[in-house]
């Protein structure tokens, strides 16, 4: 057994001095030391021996077994070395390739519709105002002059919190906080999300408006339609102009839809505008006075117009988009777009 030992070691550290792959090297590994291994096979050997011879023979497959793990572990080492020299030295690292970009987002289209307009309006002197999306009753319908219980309300159902809390059904109630917080003039707009009981094509039940207020010592209806023309004819680049047909809302008196000339077809009549030549893009009208008196305004000294438009219904138009619907699937095949 003796010898088998010495034979065997032997053996094996020239086949580790001669092997010169990692995975040669590992092949003998478990060849002498793998389950079934020669050296493990001796191993088992020991128990037929002479109690006596056991402790020395013992001692000696261990020493061998040690001096060839010590032999294959340095092997080892310096066959990995030579891999990755071998590497180093044949692979290049082109530090002149250019990075992978990060992929920018782009505006969605509802926000730039929103700065566009509040651009046009800077220019005609009016400042942005904001308000809070859930709004109390007061601001949202009853210093707009609907009462409780009026059936006006019934124009803007919505989503009710406790407390007479709701979501705001228009950017109006920006009107009541803006006035309440300075006196005229006023020159304001106010861009801001919306909610109303609604869904289809051409109806979301989040939605945006743009609000306009201009109070101050003789504003007139003629005002009004000056403003939205030069408004109209910057935001579609032309020079239709615009027409007013009688509406009513509670916190306008006159009130007026507003439409513009169909930017499909120049008014001549397509499936968009249904054939009239015209589309409705907002509500207006003159201030109240009832409304004046919510803000502790001095109706007999001022006057003033109001207009609210809804952004998706512009987006739609401006870029060509058939459903509302798309604005808010976040599909980013479509949102890059614009
Ligand atoms: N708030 C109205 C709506 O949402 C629009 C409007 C605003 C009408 C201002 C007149 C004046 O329908």
């Amino acid at each position: 057994m003796r010898e088998q030992l010495e034979q065997l070691k032997n053996s094996s550290l020239q086949a580790v001095a001669a092997a010169t792959s990692v995975e040669a090297l590992q092949e003998i590994r478990i060849n002498l030391l793998g389950r079934k291994g020669e050296l493990t096979a001796l191993m088992k050997g020991l128990g037929s021996l002479d109690a006596a011879e056991r402790p020395a023979v013992g001692q000696l497959v261990n020493a061998v077994r040690d001096e060839i793990e010590a032999a294959l572990g340095s092997a080892l080492e310096k066959a990995q070395e030579s891999v990755i020299t071998a590497r180093l030295q044949t692979e290049r690292i082109d530090t002149s390739l250019p990075g992978r970009r990060a992929r920018k987002g782009t505006k969605h289209p509802v926000s730039l519709v929103i700065e566009e307009i509040c651009s046009i309006f800077a220019g005609l002197g009016f400042a942005v105002a904001e308000g809070p999306e859930i709004e109390h009753d007061w601001y949202n319908f009853e210093a707009l002059n609907f009462p409780p219980e009026h059936p006006a309300r019934d124009m803007q159902d919505t989503f009710f919190v406790e407390n007479n809390l709701l979501l705001r059904t228009h950017t109006s109630p920006v009107q009541i906080r803006t006035m309440l917080k300075q006196k005229p003039p006023v020159r304001i707009i106010a861009p801001g999300t919306v909610y109303r009981c609604d869904s289809d094509a051409t109806h979301s039940p989040m939605f945006h408006q743009i609000e306009g207020l201009m109070v101050d010592s003789s504003v007139t209806f003629g005002d009004l339609k000056g403003i939205l023309t030069v408004f109209t004819n910057q935001l579609f680049g032309q020079k239709t102009g615009v027409r007013l047909r009688p509406s009513y809302f509670p916190f306008t008196e006159p009130s007026a839809e507003v439409d513009i000339a169909c930017v499909i077809c120049g008014g001549k009549g397509c499936r968009v505008c249904k054939n009239s030549g015209w589309l409705e893009i907002l509500g207006a009208g003159m201030v109240d006075p009832e409304v004046y008196r919510h803000v502790q305004y001095d109706a007999e000294n001022i006057s003033g117009f109001a207009f609210g438009m809804g952004i998706e219904r512009i987006a739609m138009l401006k870029y060509g988009i058939s459903d509302m619907r798309l604005l808010f699937e976040n599909d980013v095949r479509f949102l890059q777009q614009f």
